[in-house]
C-alpha cells in the first residue's frame, strides 16, 4: 500500500477538498499511472452529492473522477500491454468478474460483478475505490486501454466517459449515413455526441436550451440547431427522427422528444437525473417508439472508439483547470455553463 495525494469531498454538502487516500501496490497483472487528466464528467456530481442515493449511495469520502488519461510508472510481472512511459486510459470500470456471459461477449458494463472506478467495493484494499482526482492510480492491465499518439492528452480524457457513453448507443441502434439524429443537451456527453454523429455521416440536429451555444454546435458538427423552449421549432421536426440521444442531467420533459421520433424511431437516455421522468403512454403508442437507455461501454468498444478518434481526429473540447478549481466547475456545470468539459490538469495536484 502506498499513499496518493487525491481531492474528495467528506459528505455531500462538503466542497471537495485535498486529502491522502491509499492505493495499493502494483500486483502480478497491475498498471500504475501517474495521472496527467481527468475529465469532470456530471456523474461525479450527482455522486459527490449523493444525488443517486436511492441506486447507488455515496460512502464518504468520495473520490471521483472516471476519464482518466495517465503515464505509466510501474507495471507487475505478468503486464504484457504496457510498459513503463506508455500513455494509458481508464475509464468507468476498473474490475469485473471476466467470466460471465457479458465480460465474455466484451460487453463488462453489464457484468454483474463489476467494480466501478469509484464508490464500488474495492476487492483489494475493502472500503471503496477511489477515482481519478489524483495524482495516481492502479489498475489491472486488461482495464487500460491505449489512447492514439495523434490526440491530446487533456482532450482525450473525457472520451473515457462521455465519448464511449455517446459512441456505444449511436454504434447500437445503427446511426449512419441517411439517418436523422437528435442530441439533446450540449454538454460533455452532448457535444461529444454531435461529433460522432457527424462523424457517422448522420444529419445531426441539436436540441439545447442555451441559445448562445447555436454557432458552437454548428461548428462541432451539427446541421440544425433547435431552441428546445421554443414550441414552433420543435413542432417542424415532429414525427421525423430516426434516433435521439438524451444527455441532459436535470428534470425535462422527455414526452416533447417521444413526439419528435419516425416511426420505430428511438429515444435513448444517457443522461441520469436525479428524479424520475414522466412519459406519457401515447407518445410511444403512436409510432410503436422506444425509450432506451444506454450505459458507457464496454473495454473492446472503447478501445474501438478511441481508435475512430485517433483516425477521425476527435478529442472532446476543453478547458484545462488546476484540481483547485473544482468547486467552481460543479457550480458551473449546473449553470450549463462549460463548453464543453472540465479537464483537470493533475500537476496542479501534484504541486499542492
Ligand atoms: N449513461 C451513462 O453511462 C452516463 C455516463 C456519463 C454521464 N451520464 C449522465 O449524463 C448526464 C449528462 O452528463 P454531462 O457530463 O454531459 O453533463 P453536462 O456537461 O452538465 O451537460 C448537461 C447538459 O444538459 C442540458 N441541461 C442541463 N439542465 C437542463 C434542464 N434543466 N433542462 C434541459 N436541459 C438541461 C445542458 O445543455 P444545453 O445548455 O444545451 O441545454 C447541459 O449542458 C448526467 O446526468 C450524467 O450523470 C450518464
Ligand atoms: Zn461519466
Ligand atoms: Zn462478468
Amino acid at each position: 500500500m502506498y499513499k496518493a495525494k487525491a481531492y474528495s469531498a467528506a459528505s455531500a454538502t462538503s466542497p471537495l477538498a485535498s486529502s491522502t487516500i491509499s492505493r495499493r501496490d502494483p500486483t502480478e497483472q497491475d498498471v500504475q499511472m501517474e495521472i496527467l487528466f481527468c475529465g469532470i464528467c456530471h456523474s461525479d456530481l450527482h455522486q459527490v452529492r449523493n444525488e443517486w442515493r436511492e441506486v447507488m449511495p455515496t460512502v464518504y469520502p468520495c473520490v471521483p473522477g472516471h476519464e482518466i488519461v495517465g503515464r505509466v510508472t510501474k507495471v507487475g510481472s505478468g503486464v504484457t500491454k504496457f510498459k513503463v512511459g506508455d500513455l494509458g486510459a481508464v475509464g468507468c470500470v476498473v474490475d469485473s468478474d471476466r467470466t460471465c456471459p457479458e465480460c465474455q461477449a466484451g460487453l463488462e458494463q453489464f457484468c454483474p460483478n463489476l467494480t466501478l472506478t469509484y464508490n464500488f467495493p474495492d476487492k483489494h484494499l475493502g472500503g471503496v475505490t477511489y477515482g481519478g482526482y489524483s495524482d495516481s492510480i492502479v489498475v489491472d492491465q486488461r482495464f487500460v486501454v491505449h489512447v492514439p499518439a495523434n490526440l491530446s492528452p487533456a482532450g482525450a480524457a473525457p472520451l473515457l466517459c462521455a465519448g464511449i457513453t455517446t459512441y456505444s448507443p449511436m454504434r447500437h441502434w445503427g446511426v449512419t449515413k441517411g439517418k436523422k439524429v437528435g442530441v439533446v443537451g450540449l454538454g460533455g456527453l452532448g457535444h461529444m455526441g454531435v461529433k460522432f454523429a457527424h462523424a457517422l455521416g448522420a444529419h445531426v440536429v441539436v436540441f439545447t436550451t442555451s441559445p448562445n451555444k447555436k454557432d458552437d454546435a454548428i461548428r462541432l458538427g451539427a446541421d440544425e440547431v433547435v431552441v428546445s423552449r421554443n414550441a414552433n421549432e420543435m413542432q417542424k421536426h415532429a414525427s421525423s427522427f430516426d434516433f435521439i440521444l438524451d444527455a441532459v442531467s436535470a428534470d425535462h420533459d422527455i414526452n416533447a422528444y417521444l413526439n419528435l421520433l419516425r416511426r420505430d424511431g428511438t429515444v435513448c437516455l444517457v443522461g441520469a437525473p436525479e428524479k424520475p421522468l414522466g412519459v406519457a403512454a401515447f407518445g410511444l403508442l403512436f409510432g410503436r417508439r422506444s425509450l432506451a437507455g444506454s450505459p458507457i461501454g464496454g473495454l473492446k468498444e472503447t478501445q474501438e472508439m478511441l481508435e475512430f478518434c485517433g483516425k477521425n481526429n476527435i478529442t472532446s473540447d476543453v478547458e484545462i483547470i488546476p484540481i483547485q478549481k473544482v468547486n467552481e466547475a460543479y457550480e458551473r456545470l449546473l449553470k450549463s455553463d462549460v463548453k464543453y468539459r472540465f479537464s483537470i490538469d493533475m500537476a496542479s495536484l501534484r504541486s499542492e
